[in-house]
């Protein structure tokens, strides 16, 4: 589970309020002095996670905005000089580790808030009409030390650290051109990632800091092939949000159906990919009833269904329209998007598979081949090109987000 969570929970209206609305650091000081998330109780968060059937969480320990949920040495922007008045890491990573998740940090290289960070055409300040003068005392190489420092304390403090999400670098895209970007150089990505791996030995670092990293991170949009570089498969994790926002937004109600989350989930994972999906807890610090809901939803399915998530990737077959594969050692997992009227041609599957089942309540389905020379005659349907596996379905849709089937394949035919 993805958490964004700072100030720009109090506006309630997107993590980037702060740039949106161009707002200065004076006036978004109103957030800093009424923070008080007197709801926080990351017990339950770790819990919600765990139940929608997560494995760790990865908590914003500062967004874009510059401010810190823990007790920095560096800073006094941090959580505990508002009236929440205490570090919020500490209890965060307590939580997890009772709940047996791992840990995750996400941590923002950009930061609209430290003196030093120069004004680039993303910054909330960039249309101010004294930007040159603005920027003129501003020094990228003391905002350098801070960052590594802060990254630093994070990695140092907290014990085991499992996953660091940085965010972002935008030095040589296409957004740089009207951005003005900043990438490897301003962070020093190679010494920063060196000190990272040195501090926390185990760490999985995803690959925005402009240099290769151990997660490709695609986001809000889902890839349609295994993702590869230079030729290799990467692994890789789409993040997405429920609604659009990562932070919480109060009015915005585009929230994805539990059906569509759970499809993009087996979508991912039948491509080689995994899931981290946002939620935005409220100023009050509790994950509002809408984000629950869509946990709880999935959480539901992945009681019945884990095991075709869990450990599975890309199988080497091509599943037909509308479904997905998913494939464990010798389980291949076909995932029903749409339901048929009693039949499921299955190519290339013929005499592959030993046994098959519904996933939901373990019922047994029926295998069979039809001949492919086979005519058509009025209730006798016509042969299917050779080597196809026809599953025989109940008409009853199984009652859940996504009917799965499970097949057991003949040693032989794994791959
Ligand atoms: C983006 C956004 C940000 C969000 C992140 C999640 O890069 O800047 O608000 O935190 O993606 O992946």
């Amino acid at each position: 589970m993805f958490v964004h969570w700072g100030l720009y929970a109090l506006p309630a209206r997107h993590e980037w309020v702060m740039n949106y609305e161009e707002t200065t650091v004076e006036e978004y000081s109103k957030y800093f002095q009424r923070f008080d998330p007197d709801l926080y109780d990351p017990r339950e968060w770790a819990r919600a996670a765990r139940d929608a059937g997560m494995k760790y969480v990865v908590l914003t320990t500062k967004h874009h905005d510059g401010f810190c949920l823990w007790d920095s040495a560096l800073t006094d922007y941090k959580a505990t000089n508002t009236p929440a008045g205490r570090d919020l890491i500490t209890p965060y990573v307590e939580a997890l580790r009772a709940e047996g998740l791992k840990v995750g940090f996400y941590h923002s290289l950009i930061d609209w808030h430290h003196p030093d960070f120069t004004i680039d055409g993303v910054h909330p300040q960039r249309n101010a009409t004294d930007v040159e003068s603005l920027n003129s005392g501003r020094d990228m190489a003391r905002y350098r030390d801070y960052l590594h420092g802060q990254v630093r304390e994070l990695l140092s403090n907290y014990g085991t650290v499992d996953y660091l999400f940085f965010d972002f670098s935008y030095a040589n895209s296409k957004i740089a051109e009207f951005w003005g970007g900043k990438g490897p150089d301003d962070w020093d990505s190679g010494k920063l990632l060196a000190m990272v791996r040195e501090l926390q030995p185990g760490i999985v670092v995803n690959d925005r800091l402009g240099i290769p990293g151990d997660v490709t991170t695609p986001e809000q949009y889902q890839p349609t092939e295994p993702m590869m570089l230079d030729g290799e498969p990467v692994t890789w994790e789409a993040c997405q949000t429920l609604n659009g926002s990562w932070g919480y937004h109060r009015d915005n109600n585009n929230y994805k159906s539990v059906d569509l989350l759970i499809r993009m989930l087996v979508d991912g994972v039948s491509n080689g990919g995994n899931l981290l999906l946002n939620v935005g807890p409220t100023g009050r610090g509790n994950i509002d009833p809408r984000a629950l809901e869509s946990l709880a939803g999935i959480g539901e399915w992945m009681a019945l269904h884990s095991r075709s998530i869990y450990g599975a990737g890309p199988a080497p077959f091509t599943a037909p329209a509308d479904a997905r594969y998913t494939q464990r050692g010798n389980r291949l997992y076909v995932h029903v998007f749409a339901w048929p009227f009693e039949y499921l041609h299955l190519p290339g599957l013929a005499g592959k598979v030993e046994y098959a089942q519904l996933l939901n309540d373990a019922s047994e389905v029926f295998l069979q081949e039809v001949d492919p020379g086979q005519e058509a005659f009025n209730t006798i349907p016509g042969g299917q090109p050779p080597g196809t596996l026809t599953v025989k379905l109940p008409i009853q849709r199984p009652d859940v987000a996504v009917p799965v089937l499970e097949l057991y394949l003949k040693e032989a035919s794994r791959d």
